[in-house]
């Protein structure tokens, strides 16, 4: 997904620009630019396609002078990666210059509208039509003329201007595409998410939707699309730098799978006072009046949902329906005022769940966000807000944000139950040890990839939390291996998988329920009758798939609801070795990307 970046202060620009680039090359990008002017220069545009080391050569031999600038990675959607369709776009004078994030979907109708006034378009971008807009707008007042333009926008912006008559000043606005202020004493910025804010400042301001702000080296002033003046709070992020760097790690994804002990102590531990589970009250009183809960959240945060209805249907006997949120924001839930609602998300800017959530609040949902950034929309819209302890979560597989996110629900499921949690809160706190535990044998996991990377089809196969844990290690193993898994129901095999099942297949049995052992092991047996290959992971005290299996993956053992926790982190493993054997970037899977803003 596009990045953004801007700065407005003292310094010469180009460097801070192309250092804050770098930090969101992690959102995936074909191609980048900036754009920058000088008290004495005119407006300077350097735009290239590839890599950001291309844009870095180019502005080593064009180097542009100024203390004001912006900066954009293009994640291409209207027109094909090129220097042309990089973004910064200008109007037809070159003397305004912007970057935008999102999806302008009246772009065609605003294009025919701008060449009938004579504007001569240069990219097939949606894109350029907010330069030329600005520039039609413009009478010497720059707010004044993006505001005329954002009014007439539809679709999703995060836009930047800037304009060669105003070289101190940076004019953003946004719509459902995330943007985020950092503010420091002598100069501020902006970019599409905190990592490249961090080298910089931790105070920082979000702007809500249909919302623009004027910056300068020392003012941030927020208006909405009347002109008022708008009262913003400033949030201190806490996150240290070297979170969001690689610290020797080869890539982002390792890094993060071995963050995961430390994540998982600090999202449970910061939860429990003297021996108990200690919510915020307001969350603990939503949850135990609710007698039908509602979880949404897209790709691996579904998944936790998933893992997290088992849990909490079998400890609280409270019913729970999860859903993906781009199904969820379109079909008709039945829903009653006072039903709670979970939305899961990393990021908390996912397109698709920010509109499920508008939609729950429609209809009187409590709604609570789980997410991993302080801030983020759906953690300011939502009515109440969790906070998984994960740290910046860089690569664009997730990883330890997932199984925060699981603690999170496991102690919400404790706090459902409404008995001592006991014994159950004990095995949720020896947890992080125990990821520790199996990090420690990361070693077996990488030889296992060493001999089945090549394998054409993987599936991944249990029942109950073992199936939904399935499904989050087919995704994570497609994302960035490419190899084609699936996840199955281990009782559906029969009903129509098992025609797949070939010598070229790998089959990963997750077998943590004691009580259905017996059952994986005659679907283990029926797809090694085919000349599938089996690998096993089940607990380190369960021999029972010893001679079943072709190889046996052991975990430390748990309560089986927690396992996936646990068995999650073998299925990361495996998906990063088989990636990065297969010679691929881990943390840069092709057609992906971090934070998914548009639809
Ligand atoms: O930021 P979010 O948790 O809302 O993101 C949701 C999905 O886009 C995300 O989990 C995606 O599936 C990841 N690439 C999974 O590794």
């Amino acid at each position: 997904m596009c990045g953004i970046v801007g700065y407005v202060g003292g310094d010469q620009v180009s460097p801070v620009l192309l250092e804050a680039l770098r930090k969101l090359e992690y959102r995936g990008y074909d191609s980048a630019g900036i754009a920058v002017v000088g008290e004495k220069e005119k407006l300077q545009v350097r735009k290239i396609k590839g890599r950001l080391s291309n844009l870095e050569l180019l502005v080593s031999q064009q180097p542009v002078q100024g203390t004001c600038g912006i900066g954009h990675t293009r994640w291409a959607t209207h027109g094909e990666p090129s220097d042309i369709n990089s973004h910064p776009h200008t109007d037809v004078s070159a003397k305004i210059a912007v970057v935008h994030n999102g999806i302008i979907e009246n772009h065609a109708s605003l294009r025919l509208w701008l060449e009938k006034h004579h504007v001569v378009f240069r990219s097939q971008t949606d894109s350029e039509v907010i330069a030329h807009l600005v520039d039609f707008h413009y009478n010497g007042d720059l707010l004044l003329a993006v505001r005329e333009t954002v009014k007439r926008l539809q679709g999703s912006y995060a836009i930047a201007v800037i304009c060669e008559d105003f070289p101190g000043m940076l004019v953003v606005a946004r719509k459902d595409s995330p943007l985020v202020i950092g503010r420091a004493d002598s100069y501020t910025m902006i970019a599409s998410d905190v990592p490249p804010l961090l080298c910089h400042t931790r105070e920082v301001q979000y702007l809500e939707d249909l919302e623009l702000a004027l910056l300068t080296k020392d003012e941030v002033t927020i208006y909405n699309l009347e002109g008022e003046v708008q009262q913003r709070e400033v949030f201190h992020v806490d996150w240290d730098i070297e979170a969001a760097e690689k610290c020797g790690y080869e890539h982002f994804m390792l890094k993060e799978i071995f963050e995961q002990p430390k994540a998982l102590h600090d999202t449970l531990f910061s939860r429990i006072n003297e021996g108990k589970i200690a919510l915020n009250p307001k969350i603990q009183e939503a949850l135990s009046h609710c007698d039908h809960l509602l979880i949404t959240g897209c790709g691996t945060a579904y998944h936790a949902g998933m893992v997290a209805k088992y849990v909490i249907e079998h400890f609280a006997k409270v019913r729970v329906e999860v859903d993906v949120a781009s199904e969820l924001r379109y079909r008709t839930p039945l829903c009653k005022a006072g039903d709670v609602a979970i939305l899961i998300s990393q990021s908390g800017e996912t397109a698709d769940t920010i509109a499920s959530l508008r939609l729950l609040k429609s209809l009187g949902v409590v709604t609570i966000a789980l997410t991993n950034v302080v801030g983020s929309t759906i953690s300011r819209e939502a009515d109440l807000v969790m906070y998984t302890q994960a740290g910046p979560e860089i690569a664009v597989a997730s990883t330890k944000a997932l199984t925060t996110q699981l603690m999170c629900l496991y102690v919400i499921a404790l706090v459902m139950t409404k008995t001592e949690p006991g014994l159950l809160l004990e095995h949720l706190m020896q947890l992080p040890e125990q990821a520790q535990l199996l990090l420690d044998k990361q070693e077996d996991i990488q030889r296992f990839a060493a001999r089945q990377f090549n394998k054409d089809k993987v599936f991944f196969m249990g029942r109950l939390t073992d199936y939904a844990i399935s499904m989050e290690s087919a995704l994570k193993l497609k994302e960035i291996s490419y190899t084609h898994s699936e996840s199955f129901a281990a009782g559906e095999l029969k009903h129509g998988p098992i025609a797949l099942v070939d010598q070229s297949t790998l089959v990963v049995a997750m077998c943590t329920q004691p009580a259905l052992f017996a059952k994986m092991d005659s679907n283990i047996k029926e797809v090694k009758a085919r000349g599938a290959t089996a690998l096993v992971i089940t607990f380190d005290t369960v021999h029972d798939f010893d001679t079943t299996a072709d190889e046996v993956f052991r975990i430390p053992t748990t309560e089986p609801y927690f396992s996936p926790i646990l068995t999650v982190i073998v299925s990361q493993l495996y998906a990063y070795y088989c990636s990065v054997l297969k010679g691929n970037d881990p943390d840069k899977p092709r057609n992906l990307a971090k934070s998914v803003t548009v639809e």
